[in-house]
């Protein structure tokens, strides 16, 4: 199977773009960071099904990680990715370099100069608290490609609920004029949510991770056997992450499913359970919906 075809440059994705545009196409994008998985490959051939044109991109955004965090030694394999894409039926791979994306301007990213999007409120909360200015660089990012691409339907992962939260409201609130579609986690057999992060994982630590889903099952078990105290639900999430020694976790919380605020009791609006913890040194996240009356 040929590989995806390349492109570099955000300009040259812009013209690509309004090309199919001019013949007819719906255009379709799907942002990754690569290392691709089965969970990215559902978004993509959604796409397919959904629009005449799909590009992927393929881009470790910089500034959505913090210091300390594993930037560096993200996964990385165009190759591979662009052959798994292939296969796929995407139309194009964007794979521009760090210079592509933030290179006209001030190219130091964190000297203060440079214009970033606000994720407000909700890119404060749960992994916005844990990982500051992380849903700043990932709402920058996604507005730059969304103004690249100009796609007419953009598909995200509901493994990262918050982030596809959020881009829902910027691309609502700042007039994007893009649909985002939300998709399902695709889990392995046992549950675990496909993240390009599993990978770091040692064996011990993969067969402990799946604590993460059984907690949020938990939870979801528990709702619908009619608990609807909020607080029962996080506490059971809880015990259950804390009888696996090598799961660490950060935060387990039921909260309202737009607004990510904490609930007290379930009912009248949906609500979602999330979860984040440490599985040894690797970070993991994961979510559900929960059934209300
Ligand atoms: O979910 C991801 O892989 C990234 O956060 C995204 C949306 C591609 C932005 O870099």
């Amino acid at each position: 199977m040929t590989p995806s075809p390349l492109v570099r440059g955000p300009r040259e994705l812009r013209e690509l773009s309004r090309r199919w545009r001019r013949e007819g196409a719906l255009v379709g994008l799907v942002p990754t960071m690569g290392a691709l998985h089965e969970g990215h490959l559902s978004l993509v051939r959604r796409a397919r099904e959904e629009c005449g044109r799909v590009v992927v991109s393929v881009f470790v955004n910089p500034t959505q990680f913090g210091e300390g965090e594993d930037f560096e030694r993200y996964p990385r394999d165009l190759g591979r990715d662009r052959r798994l894409l292939g296969e796929a039926g995407c139309d194009a791979v964007f794979a521009p370099a760090v210079e592509d994306m933030y290179g006209g301007g001030t190219t130091d990213l964190s000297s203060g100069e440079r214009v970033f999007v606000d994720a407000g409120r909700l890119g404060e909360v749960w992994e916005g608290r844990e990982r500051p200015g992380h849903f700043r660089g990932v709402a920058t990012v996604v507005a730059m490609l969304f103004n690249a691409a100009e796609p007419d339907r953009a598909y995200f992962g509901e493994k990262d609920y918050q982030q596809l939260k959020i881009i829902q409201k910027m691309a609502r609130e700042l007039l994007f004029g893009v649909e985002v579609v939300p998709c399902p986690t695709v889990r392995d057999p046992d549950g675990l949510a496909l993240s390009s992060r599993n990978a770091y994982l040692s064996a011990e630590e993969r067969r402990a991770a799946v604590a993460l889903w059984r907690a949020l099952r938990a939870a979801v078990d528990l709702a619908r056997g009619g608990e609807r105290d909020a607080r029962r639900l996080e506490r059971a999430m809880e015990e259950v992450c804390r009888a696996e020694p090598l799961v660490r976790p950060q935060y387990a919380a039921v909260v309202d499913a737009e607004t990510l605020e904490r609930l007290r009791e379930l009912g009248g609006r949906p609500a979602r359970a999330l979860i984040a913890a440490y599985v040894g040194e690797t970070r993991l996240i994961d979510n559900a919906a929960l059934p209300f009356p």
